[in-house]
């Protein structure tokens, strides 16, 4: 048992109080290269494996009622990954947003992007914009996917503030005025609740740029299992470790 784990952890097979689920859980996908290095394979068998763990537990969320899951797919770190790697990651995009386009109405979630979209390839980006609008318009969902693309979190804070800085200059926002709040309104994850629960497979222990403004208060539960290799069963152990701790939001 590695040293993070401080309590002992729920037994296996434990089952989450679907009364108190987190109203919105963020994914760190990580771990796909050394799930296809441990096989032999090439890294983008791993993003494919690990693609389709994607769809899985986005299911899967859905099915227990927890409104909003969001996961890193492509970082604005990613860019530095040999060529044929990122575009495997692409194609891997192309298709799975492909296929959320045709089930959203049917399976009534939404998707929405946070990152800076104006990297992708064009076409790329016009299908997620075009996701992004059919999602909205995808009469009472009650699920939202949020997929983090070409996203980073010191990067988002950034935008973020330069929109604010041009309302300040064009005079609608006052500098004192600024609240957490009113900022909030200017990162990719407005109107969007703050996760309650981050997870990140591989046995790392780094949030690597991952939300870092909506994740101040939020629960962290690691595991040393792969991406790829995530399933229902170890979401479930991720929830009923979230359900054990006790939040208190500098409270006492
Ligand atoms: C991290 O594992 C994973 C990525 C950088 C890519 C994640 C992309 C997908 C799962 C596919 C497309 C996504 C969707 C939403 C359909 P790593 O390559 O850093 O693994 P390693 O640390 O073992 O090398």
């Amino acid at each position: 048992m590695a040293f993070w784990h401080r309590k002992k952890r729920p037994a296996a097979g434990a089952e989450p109080d679907l009364t108190r689920l987190p109203r919105h859980i963020g994914i760190i996908m990580d771990g796909n290269g050394r799930w296809a290095k441990k096989r032999g394979l090439p890294r983008t068998a791993g993003h494919a494996a690990g693609a389709e763990t994607f769809r899985t537990i986005a299911y899967r969320c859905r099915d227990l009622g927890i409104p909003y899951l969001t996961v890193y797919a492509f970082s604005t770190e990613n860019w530095k990954r040999p060529v044929e790697e990122v575009s495997a990651i692409m194609d891997l995009l192309r298709k799975y947003l492909l296929e959320a386009l045709e089930k959203m109405e049917k399976d009534g979630f939404r998707i929405r992007f946070f990152g800076d979209l104006e990297a992708l390839p064009p076409e790329l980006r016009t299908l997620c914009l075009e996701t992004e609008e059919t999602g909205a318009a995808v009469a009472g969902a009650k699920y939202q996917i949020n997929v983090c693309l070409n996203y980073g979190g010191r990067d988002e804070i950034l935008r973020a503030a330069r929109a604010w800085g041009r309302d300040v200059l064009a005079g609608r926002q006052g500098v004192e005025d600024l609240t957490d709040e009113v900022f909030s309104r200017y990162l990719d994850s407005r109107a969007v609740p703050d996760p309650d629960l981050i997870i990140r497979p591989s046995g790392e222990l780094r949030l690597s740029n991952f939300l870092p403004w909506q994740s101040a208060y939020a629960e962290f539960y690691f595991t040393d299992v792969l991406w790829p290799d995530f399933s229902p069963a170890v979401l479930d152990a991720a929830l009923v470790d979230f359900q054990r701790r006790q939040r208190r939001f500098g409270g006492v």
